[in-house]
Order: structure tokens, then C-alpha cells, then sequence
């Protein structure tokens, strides 16, 4: 399955805009993560010429400001797309009137062959958190996309290799929430990833420039940098 950058902190060329979060397209039609504004998001669908009509379904990972700050820009204009999010959610992201919120279920199949991880819930600046990733099935195996992985990038790991126990995991991406982390901690985390099976990685967003170098000595080539733009096969 095609996973396009639409919006990180750095980018292939610079006429897209990049910042501070995140937003990939799936398959053409589910928009996981919107970044941090609508005009960012926008400028880089027509740059990108993206047809964002097809855009059937939004997944957000979690209600941050820099994975919810395209939605309602989004929305305005491509009305009939749902989103898919934590229950606890739904009241943080000030839903233009008429969207079809859907709240995930564990274990629920969004669009074909695309999985939310469920909701895990953690504390953030002591309040609740819930996120969920997203667990992709790909032509090998399974792939996991992480908005910022509050809860622990490897409790999304685990989680998909305990739904899906006979499938290579063929890619972990997006935000690993490694940013100001002890880098032996980050070591633990990518060696743990490799042991696991994880083919490979795509550490942005939050992962943080440092993470991005520890997962690189572990994966080599197979750690891929996810710039605005790209498209990678997952
Ligand atoms: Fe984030
Ligand atoms: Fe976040």
C-alpha cells in the first residue's frame, strides 16, 4: 500500500510546506493526521496534486493541535469524509456540524486492509491521553503508522505482532515521541524494534533528529527518512 508524506517537519522540495506534525495519505483515500494547519495541509494536496475527493475516511491519532490543525480546513471542503478517532476525542476537535464521527473499536478494519490499533490511553501533562496507530496490512506483512506514540512506540509494536502473530512487520513510521529521551533508552527501542522482526523504520515528527540517527545505526539503509512529498511502499 502507498503511503504519501503530505506534512512533517521536513520535506523533499521546497515548495511544500512543513512544520510541526503530521499528515500521511493511505492508498489515495485515508488521510491519517492532518498537521498543524489547514493552509499548510491544503497547499500541499494542490502542490502535490493530490485528488483529495478520494479521501474517503480522516484517522486521527490522537486530538494534538499538530495532528488535528488541517481537519476542519479539510473538511469545509470535502464534507462527505468521516473521521475515525478515540471516543474521548470526538469533543476536543470541534467537528464542523453534519461529520460523521466514527469512534474506533478495537480490532476495527477502517477501510480495507487498514486496522486501528484500538485506543491506548497514557497522561500527558497530567491529563488523560488516548491515541491509536495504525496497523496497514502490506503485500509481506504489516505495517505500523504512529502519529506520536504517547503511549510508547513499542506498545503499538507489540500490539500489532499479538493481533497479527504470523505476519512480518515489514514498517514502523511516524512520530516515535523520542525527542529529549536518554539515547540508551532510544538504543533499547530500535534494537528492541530489529529483534522484533521490524524490517523497516521511518522515525519523523516527534522521533526527534538524534532517534533518527540511533535507529539508522541500527537499521542501515532500511531506516528511510519520511520528508514531505515522499511516497513509500509499505
Ligand atoms: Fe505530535
Ligand atoms: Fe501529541
Amino acid at each position: 500500500m502507498k503511503l504519501k508524506v503530505l506534512f512533517d517537519k521536513d520535506s523533499q522540495d521546497p515548495r511544500y510546506a512543513s512544520g510541526w506534525g503530521l499528515a500521511y495519505l493511505l492508498d489515495g483515500r485515508l488521510l491519517f493526521d492532518t498537521g498543524e494547519k489547514g493552509e499548510y495541509l491544503l497547499e500541499n494536496l494542490r502542490v502535490l496534486q493530490i485528488d483529495a475527493a478520494r479521501v474517503e475516511m480522516i484517522v486521527i491519532s490522537h486530538a494534538h493541535w499538530d495532528h488535528t490543525g488541517g481537519l476542519s480546513a479539510f473538511l469545509d471542503l470535502h464534507r462527505h469524509a468521516s473521521v475515525a478517532g478515540c471516543a474521548e476525542a470526538e469533543n476536543l476537535l470541534s467537528l464542523p456540524s453534519g461529520t460523521r464521527f466514527v469512534p474506533v473499536t478495537e480490532g476495527q478494519e477502517l477501510i480495507p486492509g487498514v486496522w486501528t490499533s484500538g485506543c491506548l490511553t497514557t497522561r500527558y501533562h497530567d491529563a488523560p491521553l488516548a491515541e491509536q496507530a495504525l496497523f496497514v496490512k502490506t503485500g509481506s506483512g504489516i505495517a505500523v503508522l504512529s502519529g506520536c506514540a504517547h503511549p510508547g512506540i513499542l506498545s503499538f509494536v507489540e500490539l500489532a505482532r499479538h493481533c497479527f502473530p504470523e505476519e512480518p512487520l515489514t514498517f514502523v513510521g511516524g512520530g516515535f515521541h523520542l525527542i529529549n529521551r536518554d539515547p540508551r533508552e532510544i538504543r533499547y527501542i530500535a534494537d528492541k524494534m530489529k529483534q522484533m522482526g521490524v524490517q523497516r523504520v521511518g522515525p519523523s515528527h516527534c522521533s526527534g533528529y538524534e532517534a533518527f540517527e540511533i535507529f539508522q545505526q541500527v537499521f542501515g539503509s532500511d531506516c528511510v527518512r519520511l520528508k514531505v512529498g515522499k511516497e513509500v511502499e509499505v
